[in-house]
């Protein structure tokens, strides 16, 4: 009994770490974004959006849903990264 729900808390603090952008990571994605996309956007673009709006946008992105002048490929926890530093700095 205490095993199992041992696991299920395990279970649910997994989820919470992929499922918030509370995880990101601010500076990673700060660097993803010089690095990548910056030459075409400006963090004003992202203006009024919170951080799991811009995740949702970036997933359509790379899941080829959305025109976009380049394919992105990026990992999950690469997406959350640059939506967490444009909602941080878009707020500014
Ligand atoms: C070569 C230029 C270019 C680069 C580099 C680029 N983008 Fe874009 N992106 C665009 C253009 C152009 C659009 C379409 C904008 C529009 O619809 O007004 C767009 C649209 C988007 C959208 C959809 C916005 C919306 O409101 O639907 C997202 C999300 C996005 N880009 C994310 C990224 C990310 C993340 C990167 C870096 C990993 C990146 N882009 C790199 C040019 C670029």
């Amino acid at each position: 009994m205490f095993r199992q729900s041992m696991i299920a808390v395990a279970a649910v603090a997994a989820l919470g770490v992929v499922g918030t952008a509370n995880a990101a990571d601010v500076a990673a994605g700060e660097a993803l974004v010089k690095q990548v996309c910056s030459a075409c956007h400006d963090p004003s673009m992202w203006k009024g959006k919170s951080a799991a709006q811009i995740d949702a946008l970036i997933h359509e992105v790379v899941a080829g849903k959305v025109t976009h002048p380049q394919k992105l490929t990026l990992s999950d926890a690469q997406m959350a990264d640059i939506a967490a530093y444009w909602a941080c700095v878009a707020k500014k």
